[in-house]
């Protein structure tokens, strides 16, 4: 399974590759507003810096939503670096918009799905992932994971080549539960990649390694 850090922070996309444990990076325009990042320049420049720390795919979503904005846009933002993957929202003229990328070797990422139907749309057009958002569905007690399932069963049924990445992770059970059902691909928070190498038997069982050294050795 891969872990993408879903986030525009650079200093957090620089701890999470520094643990070594990083395959990519998404952001959103949500996530690029909160660090400030504005204007057409300073959006491409951080992508830019984004691409030069990580070792892997970064996701740089279009903000236009009719056919020829967002293969504008896309190309534009695929030019920046071969690790640009043009992320697209699931609309009518967004499933026109992965067939041409996939077309042209673009790599996409299909964002905003809800329903097994729309992950289907975005893999009969060719996307490279697509992001079922599962905090989200959890938000409206509508389970997540089910999704996650449903989508695996109908890739695996037709061997689609598109990757599931499962998206709007909020807690480590997610990227547990979404391991165990065969999601390609989590993207999270830096707290729940973390979380999942703690437990507090670790940390007392070091601490008493730690104290009975200390006692043979004193
Ligand atoms: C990923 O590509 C999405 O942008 C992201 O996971 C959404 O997460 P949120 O629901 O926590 O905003």
């Amino acid at each position: 399974m891969k872990f993408f850090i879903d986030t525009a922070n650079l200093a957090q996309i620089q701890e999470a590759q520094e643990l070594g444990v990083l395959d990519g990076v998404t952001t959103n325009p949500s996530l690029m507003a909160k660090e400030g990042i504005s204007g057409d320049a300073n959006v491409k420049a951080h992508y830019k810096a984004i691409c030069a720390i990580v070792d892997g795919d970064v996701s740089a979503e279009v903000i236009s939503t009719d056919y020829e904005g967002m293969i504008k846009e896309g190309e534009e933002l695929a030019a920046l670096d071969e690790k640009i993957v043009v992320k697209i929202p699931m609309i009518k003229d967004g499933v026109k918009a992965l067939k041409y990328f996939s077309d042209k070797g673009i790599k996409t990422n299909c964002t905003l799905i809800f329903s097994a139907g729309q992950a289907l749309m975005a893999a009969k057009a060719g996307a490279t992932y697509v992001s079922p958002f599962i905090g989200r569905l959890d938000d409206i007690s509508t389970d997540g994971l089910d999704l996650i399932e449903s989508i695996r069963i109908i890739f695996d049924n037709y061997d689609f080549g598109t990757e599931i990445l499962a998206a709007s992770v909020r807690h480590p059970m997610h990227i547990i539960q979404c391991a165990e059902i065969g999601a390609d691909v989590m993207t999270g928070p830096l707290s729940a990649m973390e979380a999942l190498l703690k437990h507090p038997l670790t940390d007392i069982g070091l601490a008493k390694f730690l104290a009975d050294h200390a006692k043979a050795n004193s």
